[in-house]
């Protein structure tokens, strides 16, 4: 999958290695060196320049956007007044909103699938995860705007990840005549995601002004920071709603399509997970707060996923000053790299890497700190891992509540990378609805 040239030294601590030929960098795997990279120096290092930022001069998050914020005083301020949308507390009151919509999407499945046809989870999943973010975060229902339908929409974020993938691994890709219409297509994508974040601040704006009720959601957060800081212009505001949707969307939808292909080829799992569920909303209408948090066995299922198929199976850094890393002399302006792809089928961490065993994540104490971190770790690591987890565990959660799955017996799960990592082709599921739903 990656094209790595690796040479290993003692402990799988540093491995030096070629990166797609052109860009050398050292990877770090062990526990020291990712204590180095991303706590003792996790706020220091510069996060790298990526097709998010810029793509062929269309602005996408810009370097204001969270994720891509290179560090320093502008994004530890942005960063801790963007923490208290992510509070848990703040989250347990989305959990109603996502409920509803998802029992929506269960109603249109209900509606649209035959129990004999194999439907593409992954689309639906990926409506459901861009729905929920715009919706919460932003107050838009992309459900019903009269300027750009759903489709159009998903077509078009589907065309940006090509897009990024192009540009970061081939140097040449902005250049190369043949690719002409994908770059036309990616930066398309970041028009109309901006467009979309100037539209919802605007409407924020006005509803305001005329004293109307108002969420407080990550825009509000963003329009507060506003008030107080001349620095962050509404082309921020509008760089952070991109970095949100992408992020939000781009990771979450991806993560629920593994989760559903796996259970799909793993009845016994499937059963298990949906007899938990069953025992959880026995003669309730929806998932509370508390039956999330008992929810373990779809966590550790969830969990599990993750590690076969960590969504973002790549993190770079660059360093900023001469770095020691796990022993390690490294010098400034060196790429380093994390990747949790490599790490999670490592035979030193895990037994039967390659097996499907949610069980494994019931007992965690043997569990080397730092050798599981999908959401990161240090000052920099995921601020939406509970919104994500939350979700998943009510899409999925329904999903198995009112379906039983199955897949293609020809059909493997194949991942690809694409900056983060997703199914190739769809995940192709039929879905026979349970008698008691
Ligand atoms: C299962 C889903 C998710 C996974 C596996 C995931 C994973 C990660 C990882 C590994 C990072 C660090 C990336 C880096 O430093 O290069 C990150 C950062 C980030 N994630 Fe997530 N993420 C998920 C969902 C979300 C959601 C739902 C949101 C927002 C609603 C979100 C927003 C962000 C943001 C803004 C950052 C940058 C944080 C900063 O630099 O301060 N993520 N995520």
């Amino acid at each position: 999958m990656f094209n790595l040239y690796l040479k290993w030294t003692e402990n799988y601590g540093l491995i030096w290695c070629r990166f797609l030929f052109w860009k050398a960098g050292v990877v770090v795997l062990s526990v020291d060196g990712i204590k180095d990279m991303f706590i003792t120096n996790g706020g220091l290092y510069k996060v790298q320049k990526s097709s998010l930022t810029y793509f062929g001069g269309q602005r996408f998050t810009g370097y204001g956007g969270l994720l891509n914020n290179v560090g320093g005083d502008v994004w530890r301020r942005k960063r801790h007044a963007l923490d208290p949308a992510f509070h848990k507390k703040y989250l347990q009151s989305l959990i109603p909103k996502m409920n509803e919509m998802t029992r929506a999407m269960i109603e249109q499945l209900k509606q649209n699938t035959n129990a004999n046809d194999f439907i593409d989870m992954d689309w639906y999943m990926k409506k459901s995860a861009i729905l929920l973010i715009a919706s919460i975060g932003y107050g838009i229902d992309l459900n019903n705007r009269e300027d750009v339908s759903m489709e159009q929409i998903l077509d078009s974020m589907n065309d940006m990840m090509d897009g990024f993938f192009g540009e970061a691994f081939d140097p040449l890709f902005l250049h190369n005549p043949m690719n002409r219409h994908l770059t036309r297509k990616t930066k398309e994508a970041g028009c109309l995601l901006r467009r979309l974040g100037h539209d919802a601040l605007k409407h924020r704006r006005d509803q305001i002004k005329q004293n109307l009720e108002t969420p407080v959601d990550l825009l509000a957060h963003s329009i507060r920071i506003q008030e107080n800081s001349p620095w962050y212009s509404d082309e921020e505001v509008v760089d952070d709603f991109v970095t949100f949707i992408v992020a939000g969307f781009e990771t979450t939808s991806n993560v629920m399509s593994f989760v559903l292909a796996l259970l799909a080829r793993n009845p016994g799992v499937s059963a298990w997970a949906a007899q938990e569920m069953t025992d959880l909303v026995e003669g309730k209408q929806f998932l509370d707060e508390d039956d999330l948090s008992e929810m373990s066995y779809l966590e550790c299922v969830i969990k599990e996923a993750m590690r076969l198929y960590p969504v973002v199976s790549l993190v770079r850094r660059s360093t900023n000053v001469d770095s020691i890393i796990d022993k390690h002399l490294i010098p400034t302006d060196t790429q380093v790299m994390f990747l949790p792809f490599l790490q999670g089928r490592l035979e030193e961490i895990w037994s039967e890497p390659l097996s499907f065993k949610p069980e494994r994540f019931l007992k965690t104490e043997s569990l080397k700190k730092f050798t599981y971190i999908p959401f990161l770790v240090g000052p920099r690591k995921c601020i939406g891992s509970t919104f994500a987890m939350n979700e998943i565990k009510i899409v999925v959660g329904q999903i198995l509540q009112h379906f039983e799955l199955s897949a293609p017996s020809d059909e493997d799960i194949e991942p690809e990378f694409r900056i983060t990592l997703g199914p190739k082709v769809g995940t192709r599921l039929r879905l026979r609805e349970r008698a008691t739903s």
